[in-house]
């Protein structure tokens, strides 16, 4: 189970609000009106419309002899000219025409999930034009951007949303420096190759969102991005950057959001830096080469709601300063190698974490008191560490949880552990395998909860005892993994009782008896979801 898969919620990002307020006045205004719109740019629509290979019903109101201020997606001013077209999601198809530059009025344009395709004439569009507001994302566009030099006049553009398409190339350094208002660029979802465009921040004093994601871009951090003194969102995953970040980086002090996940980034979180960024809410650095201990400095981000650093090499100690980040939702330090006792962390003050993952590290001691009144966590994946200990009663506040994951440490007494666990009504996923060494399943036939149980495993323990009637109780189990165990017995035939198992493995047990034909009658085997029973569901079990 992936915390990833939980409905966590993400980023918002802000638009520049006076915009809308603009366009709202433009909507007032035009109800007072009874002039029809210009014959010049009714042209100008049309064109863009006998342009287009698919048009997705728009010519219904698209109309020649209509006033094209009352068409499908237009918007007009006071003076009747076309201030906005927003045609997201009309299933449009084919090239856009430049000339929807020439409105001099227009001020949003926005043609997102279409199918559009062909170069972006971005020169066009807004070089001689009024265009505050460009969104072209979900769209099939390809091709490099066109450098643009026209640097006399002033452009109005402060969001360009070009995400989603088949660009290539590199992004046009001239551009950037021309377009000297831009607030947000979103670029995520391309191919497009070179550096960080980070002359941005130099010509456009409130540049504040930048979305790289899921490119090609490589090479290192610039550190003039550290002149980005607006900067709020800096998203960059999924790219090939390279080397550290750079210490300019952190004078962008406006930060809420970093997020560099899935590069090939090295060097030590230093303690210096990272107090720097107090508005942080956001740190993704997940899935790099970082190292070292994570900086004591952490606990000075009290707005911190989302911390990524899994599937990197850090080491040493959590800095028990954690226990100040109040605000924290997502806990994420996966595959590293962290140690000692959480202990001397408070998580009771972190009361507002939804997931804790600590999967494949080295932690030891017992699972810390203070974690169980962390009741709105859904997600604790404490698998592949050292701890040890029964499971406490306290635990029993830990009812929110969806999935709980503790493999392969050192647990004892099952027994506990099952009648603690039997009474969380949301637990879907349980894994407790490689614990337990030796002990004996539970024989109680008056057991009963688990009534949410879809996913149970607990194998490679050992354990003796038998396939237990309880068991039998858990109607919704989809994957049953009790394998590499010592029980005994029988294969009960209340297994194929079991309406949505789709995976069993009793593998590697001491079960005797002829091979029971009951199994062939599990009726999920028999139906036609079995396809579900591939390699991928197994590998979800693993940890
Ligand atoms: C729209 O109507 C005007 C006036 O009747 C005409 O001149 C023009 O050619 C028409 N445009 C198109 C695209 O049919
Ligand atoms: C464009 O329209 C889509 C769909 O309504 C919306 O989600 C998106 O935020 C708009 N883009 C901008 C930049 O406002
Ligand atoms: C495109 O990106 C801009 C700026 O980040 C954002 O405001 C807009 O909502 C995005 N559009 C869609 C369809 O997500
Ligand atoms: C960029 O656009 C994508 C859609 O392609 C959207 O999911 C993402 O949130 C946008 N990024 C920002 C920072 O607004
Ligand atoms: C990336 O862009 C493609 C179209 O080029 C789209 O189908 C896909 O949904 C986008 N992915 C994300 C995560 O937005
Ligand atoms: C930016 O960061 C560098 C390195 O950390 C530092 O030397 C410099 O003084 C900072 N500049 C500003 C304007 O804060
Ligand atoms: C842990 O935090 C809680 C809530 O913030 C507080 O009441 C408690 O005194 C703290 N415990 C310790 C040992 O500091
Ligand atoms: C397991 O826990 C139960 C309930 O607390 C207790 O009665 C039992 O003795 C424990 N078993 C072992 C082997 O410690």
């Amino acid at each position: 189970m992936r915390p990833s898969q939980f409905p966590c919620s993400r980023s918002s990002s802000k638009l520049p609000t006076d915009l809308l307020g603009f366009a709202l006045l433009t909507v007032l205004c035009l109800a007072s009106s009874t002039d029809s719109c210009i014959d010049q740019e009714k042209s100008v629509l049309l064109q863009f419309l006998a342009g287009l290979s698919g048009d997705g019903g728009l010519s219904a109101s698209w109309r020649n002899g209509t006033n094209c201020c009352t068409w499908e997606g237009i918007t007009c001013n006071a003076d009747m000219r076309i201030a906005d077209i927003l045609l997201a999601s009309k299933a449009l198809e084919g090239q856009i025409s430049p000339s929807l530059g020439s409105l001099t009025g227009l001020l949003q344009l926005n043609l997102s999930h279409n199918s559009l395709s062909g170069e972006l004439p971005l020169e066009g569009l807004v070089s001689s034009s009024s265009i505050v507001v460009l969104d072209v994302s979900f769209n099939h566009f390809s091709g490099a951007l066109q450098e643009l030099f026209i640097q006399s006049t002033i452009w109005p553009l402060q969001v360009l949303n070009i995400s989603s398409n088949l660009f290539t190339g590199k992004f046009p350094t001239t551009t950037c420096k021309v377009m000297n208002n831009l607030v947000a660029l979103n670029a995520s979802n391309n191919s497009f190759i070179g550096q960080i465009p980070s002359s941005l921040c130099i010509n456009s004093p409130s540049f504040g969102v930048l979305d790289l994601s899921s490119n090609q871009f490589g090479g290192s951090i610039p550190s003039d991005i550290g002149n980005c003194s607006m900067l709020r969102v800096l998203k960059g995953g999924r790219n090939n950057f390279k080397g550290p970040l750079p210490d300019e980086l952190f004078n962008a002090s406006s930060l809420e959001h970093l997020s560099f996940p899935n590069n090939d980034l090295n060097g030590v979180l230093d303690d210096a830096n990272i107090i720097k960024l107090s508005k942080l809410s956001i740190l993704d650095l997940q899935q790099n080469i970082f190292s070292g201990n994570i900086p004591k400095s952490i606990g000075q981000l009290k707005r911190l709601k989302e911390l990524h650093l899994g599937e990197n090499y850090l080491y040493g100690e959590l800095p028990s300063t954690l226990g100040n980040c109040t605000n924290l939702k997502i806990l994420d330090l996966k595959i590293n190698y962290l140690s000692g006792d959480l202990g001397k962390i408070n998580f009771s003050s972190l009361s507002n974490l939804m997931i804790i993952d600590l999967l494949v590290n080295n932690f030891n001691g017992t699972i810390p008191e203070s974690i169980y009144d962390c009741t709105n966590l859904i997600a604790l994946r404490l698998s592949w560490n050292k701890f040890h200990g029964e499971f406490s009663h306290r635990m029993d506040r830990l009812r929110s949880l969806s999935c709980l994951s503790v493999g392969w440490n050192d647990f004892t007494n099952i027994t506990k552990a099952l009648y603690i666990l039997k009474s969380f009504s949301n637990l879907k996923t349980l894994l407790l395998g490689g614990n337990f060494n030796h002990e004996t399943l539970l024989a109680d036939e008056t057991m009963d909860g688990f009534e949410n149980l879809q996913y149970l495993e607990i194998s490679g323990s050992s354990l003796h005892g038998k396939i237990s009637l309880w068991l039998s109780k858990l109607t919704k189990l989809k994957v049953l993994q009790l394998s590499n165990n010592q029980l005994s017995g029988s294969v009960p035939a209340w297994i194929n009782s079991l309406n949505f198992l789709f995976y069993l493995d009793i593998s590697n047990n001491n079960l005797t008896g002829e091979f029971p034909t009951i199994l062939t009658q599990i009726p999920m085997l028999k139906s036609d979801k079995r396809t579900n029973l591939d390699v991928r569901s197994r590998q979800r079990l693993v940890s």
